[in-house]
């Protein structure tokens, strides 16, 4: 079989090595295509474009595979935990149990913030959006570890990547606690990486706190399956950034803007609010499907949908079956959970997202989780970066030490072609 491709243009023929990777995917390198024939590609929002080579994470979007470093996150979910899941995805195999905990001591004992991070948190209004409030306090980080890290050295890598994972879910617990107008709490070390998100997110300070089982299994679920994605918007936007020599924590602060976005990240609060104002609106499934495919209303079925799936997103389907078995064992029945069964079924079986192989996403039942944990709509894209965080980290890890070229995407352009002032 050919392991190129020929492209003719004009009266000439080009070839084109084929790449093909180890789950025998297969690219055309066209690094020589420009100057070969004077031509670029063009193509919106790369839907057909690969940027890298990666030994991260293998995703199959009409198969509805995803594996971080050859797990899958089915075998992950039930028998890891984040930490050990961030090691791998960082370092490239499972932690051996000494590994795991000097990686978790190291963590523990690192889970303290300058001060001065409270100024700035205070400068911020209530009502700021708390992945606003990260990504500035994520940025602010830097100046105070203002020392570049030398991407050679394998322990500087290491103390920067292990700060990044230590701090930020300080930072992250207390854009909640800003927004709720309560004192912030500082990491416990005598609990795991998990238990302390819940600690530092809801310990009050007039009583003990002892976070749930149900809570931490949940969220240990959770943040797994939210941990690395491949090539998505944001974790694009960290190397792209990083590709310029950024540093880890500059990138990062931009992958969380990026995470903002409802299309995105910010789809799980969008969710939420769509259930909610269709059960205000009395519940009625079928106007807002009729909205979702009517092409003059902007409105579209958040939660539904995605550039590579078009099959069940897979962690869809793992957070569909915890949010039942997180609301049984806290005897809760949320109705929009019944509204978002409904709509889900409905869409199913509705042409129009059967022809655009449109299916729930990850987005779509977390919102009902992080809901019955306690969790507020606004915090619900912190947590999705929180659980990303150790993919943004390996995949910036990976671009710096493959040494790639800064990204810069070339353009057709379509202005005013010369014109005298
Ligand atoms: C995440 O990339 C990743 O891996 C992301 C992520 C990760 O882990 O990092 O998986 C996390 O971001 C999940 C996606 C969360 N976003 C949402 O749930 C928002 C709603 N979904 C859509 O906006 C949309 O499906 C996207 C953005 C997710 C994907 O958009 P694409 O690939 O650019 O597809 P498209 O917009 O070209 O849509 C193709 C067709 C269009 O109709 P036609 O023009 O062909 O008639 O499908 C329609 C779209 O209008 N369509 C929808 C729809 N999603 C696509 N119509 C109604 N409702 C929707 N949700």
């Amino acid at each position: 079989m050919s392991d190129s491709v020929k492209l003719s243009y004009k009266d000439q023929t080009f070839e084109f090595p084929l790449i093909e990777g180890t789950e025998k995917e297969k690219g055309i390198d066209i690094k020589s295509l420009r100057a070969q024939t004077g031509l670029i590609t063009y193509d919106p929002g790369y839907k057909n474009t690969g940027s890298c080579e990666s030994e991260i994470t293998f995703l199959d979007g009409e198969e509805g595979i995803l594996r971080y470093r050859g797990y899958s996150i089915e075998d992950l979910c039930e028998k890891a935990s984040f930490i050990e899941v961030a090691f791998l995805l960082i370092f490239g195999e499972l932690p051996t149990p000494k590994e795991l905990n000097l990686f978790s001591e190291e963590i523990r004992k690192d889970s303290l913030v300058d001060e001065d991070l409270k100024t700035i948190l205070k400068s911020f209004p209530k009502a700021a959006h708390p992945m606003g409030v990260l990504s500035s306090l994520t940025s602010a980080l830097i100046a105070f570890n203002p020392n570049s890290v030398d991407i050679e050295s394998d322990a500087e890598m290491r103390e920067a990547i292990i700060m990044l994972m230590a701090k930020f879910p300080i930072l992250a617990s207390w854009t909640h606690r800003k927004v709720k107008g309560l004192p912030l709490n500082y990491a416990n070390i005598s609990f795991s990486y998990v238990e302390n998100i819940a600690h530092m997110m809801f310990k009050m300070p007039h009583q003990e706190y002892e976070p749930s089982p149900v809570l931490v299994n949940a969220l240990n679920k959770l943040l797994i399956l939210h941990a690395d994605h491949e090539q998505n918007c944001s974790t694009s936007t960290v190397r792209i950034v990083g590709s310029s020599h950024a540093g880890l924590f500059a990138s990062v602060s931009s992958g969380i803007s990026a995470l903002w976005g409802p299309l995105h990240g910010g789809a799980n609060q969008a969710v939420i609010e769509m259930l909610e104002a269709i059960q205000a609106d009395g519940g009625d499934t079928k106007k807002f499907m009729a909205k979702a495919k009517d092409k003059e209303d902007p409105f579209r079925l958040m939660g539904f949908g995605h550039r590579v799936y078009k099959n069940f997103d897979p962690r869809a389907r793992i957070i569909k079956k915890a949010a039942d078995e997180v609301l049984q064992e806290l005897g809760i029945n949320d109705p929009v959970l019944e509204i978002a069964k409904s709509l889900e079924q409905e869409a199913l079986n509705d042409p129009y997202f059967i022809k655009r192989k449109l299916y729930p996403n990850v987005d779509f039942y977390s919102g009902i989780i992080y809901r019955a944990l306690g969790i507020p709509t606004e915090m619900f894209t912190v947590m999705f970066a929180l659980g990303r965080l150790p993919g943004w980290i390996a995949q910036w890890l990976e671009m710096r030490k493959k040494n790639e070229p800064i990204g810069r995407p070339r353009q057709i352009y379509t202005g005013p072609t010369a014109r005298t002032f």
